[in-house]
């Protein structure tokens, strides 16, 4: 017997590494209350998941699979002895959870299996190597709505790419994912009851500068779908109208007011283009899109678009608004569009996203002082695709130059005159695709820029610090790295 006890004490005279109790509240976004104990919890091949949702369970399991090579069984029943990680459901939680970490187990628990998957992803954030730092997280998020918005109307980006960005975001618990799925240069999404939108407008060549093209087909928007939803991130499909339909009145000339097609553009003019407010065949078309995209969207919002409607006259649009809402209504979804579709009364039921760059806007206002909600995607700090500084290789320059502290230091609740904090449901980084053709392009954009924007809707607002926030971005970067995310190196972050 003596082999054995020789190896019992060298297993236990092994150094053990101590997570530096420090680094335990480093988790983007900040939680609302992080106490650290010193205690870690190591990893190995006895490891349980011990829980009664396997969604979140096989995801974690997955997570731990590919970060540290340990395949971790999932189970339902009580595990032996050994050391566990237990997920559980449990009331009084809200849409939070709770997380202890101690040597002998880790437990999350939640109310939601959305909360309990928030859960685990804090629990990735504490783990390095096989250890995770030891200590009890409380947390919940402030606003219900986190969102991200990918442009692939500019230029197409692939379902791998598109699964890779969810796969991201989601650590930042982000729950909603906006794509724009059309636009003047292009059309993105199969439409069967008008197949020349993808046929036409979907073609090589319909993104800006007539670089690339493509289009989801009904299979592979369900597959991005149901990927997005095992990651609780809710996808929102925008159609844009009544402005922004070059591509759709290319395919289908019908919809114009005379007829007659106009030419394919891939330049990046806005503005110029409007459905026929008057034409039947208009609200056809609509209520055939509205139909067939309600009917593969598992969500509860269908975004309208409705910027930048330049060649719609006022009166036209506020009518178009008004007729369009109540489709979305019909089909069972929640009209959602951008702060322009406040000017319409059938709009108070509906979420606006504000994309203004002032902090006043009073029919927004108005519209809200009438039950509308709304989201704060302000361009000047939260449309990730404007440049950080004059050298950025990528991106724009309307709205500004957006370094990561622009980008954090607004407050979604106090943004807007006139629109209180229980009148926000929440915020959204904005992404247009007018210079962004890969997903490094797009990882290059959206982080570090679009850890602020997730912290600015999960975290309290007393615990907005931007010293804290870059200490704890910098500790987050090596995620990122060993996740091959081609991230922007901030020089204000000490990396
Ligand atoms: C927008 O940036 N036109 C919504």
């Amino acid at each position: 017997m003596a082999l054995p006890q020789l190896l019992t004490v060298a297993l236990l005279a092994a150094p053990v590494p101590v997570l530096s109790v420090d680094g335990f509240a480093d988790v983007i976004p900040a939680p609302v209350s992080a106490v650290p104990s010193g205690a870690d919890f190591h990893l190995d091949r006895n490891t349980v998941i011990q829980t009664r949702t396997p969604a979140v369970g096989n995801q974690l399991a997955a997570d731990i699979s590919a970060e540290t090579g340990l395949a971790l069984p999932v189970t339902p029943s009580a595990a032996p002895a050994g050391r566990k990680i237990s997920l559980k459901i449990a009331g009084g939680l809200g849409d939070g959870y709770k997380l202890v970490v101690n040597r002998n187990s880790v437990e999350v628990t939640a109310t939601t299996p959305a909360g309990l998957f928030d859960g685990t992803q804090t629990l990735l954030q504490l783990r390095e190597g096989r250890a995770i730092a030891g200590g009890t997280i409380e947390d919940r998020p402030r606003f219900t709505y986190r969102g991200s918005h990918l442009d692939l109307a500019r230029h197409f980006h692939t379902p791998d790419e598109v699964k890779k960005y969810i796969d991201e975001i989601r650590r930042l618990k982000i729950n909603y994912l906006h794509l724009h799925l059309s636009d003047d240069q292009g059309w993105r999404i199969q439409i069967d009851g008008w197949p020349r939108l993808t046929e036409i407008g979907g073609a090589a060549g319909t993104g800006v500068d007539g670089v690339g093209g493509g289009f989801l087909t009904k299979a592979e928007y369900a597959d991005l779908v149901a990927y997005a939803a095992a990651r609780f991130v809710t996808i929102v499909p925008e159609i844009d109208m009544p402005g922004h339909v070059n591509a759709a009145q290319v395919a289908y000339p019908e919809l114009t007011c005379d007829g007659v097609a106009p030419p394919p553009r891939t330049d990046t003019a806005v503005g110029y283009s409007s459905l026929c407010i008057s034409s039947e065949t208009t609200y056809r078309f609509v209520e055939d899109v509205i139909r067939e995209l309600a009917a593969i969207t598992p969500g509860p919002y269908i975004h309208i678009g409705g910027d930048e409607a330049h060649a719609t006259p006022p009166a036209d649009y506020v009518a178009f608004q008004n007729r369009v809402i109540p489709l979305v209504a019909k089909y069972g979804k929640t009209a959602y569009g951008w702060h322009e579709i406040a000017q319409s009364p059938a709009a108070y039921s509906s979420v606006a996203q504000n994309w203004g760059m002032s902090r006043s806007n009073p029919v927004l206002a108005g519209a809200v002082a009438n039950g509308m909600r709304v989201v704060m995607s302000p361009a000047n700090k939260a449309y990730l695709d404007m440049k950080y500084d004059r050298n950025t290789p990528l991106g724009l320059t309307w709205a500004g130059l957006i370094e990561v502290r622009t980008a954090y230091d607004w407050d979604p609740g106090t943004h807007l005159t006139g629109v209180p904090e229980s009148a926000v449901l929440g915020v959204e980084a904005a992404l247009w695709s007018e210079t962004l053709r890969n997903i490094d392009h797009i990882e290059y954009m959206a982080f570090p820029r679009l850890a602020a924007i997730a912290e600015l809707g999960w975290s309290p607002a007393s615990s907005h610090d931007w010293e804290a926030f870059r200490s704890r971005l910098a500790a987050y970067g090596p995620q990122w790295t060993a996740r091959g995310v081609d991230f922007y190196p901030s020089p204000q972050i000490s990396w």
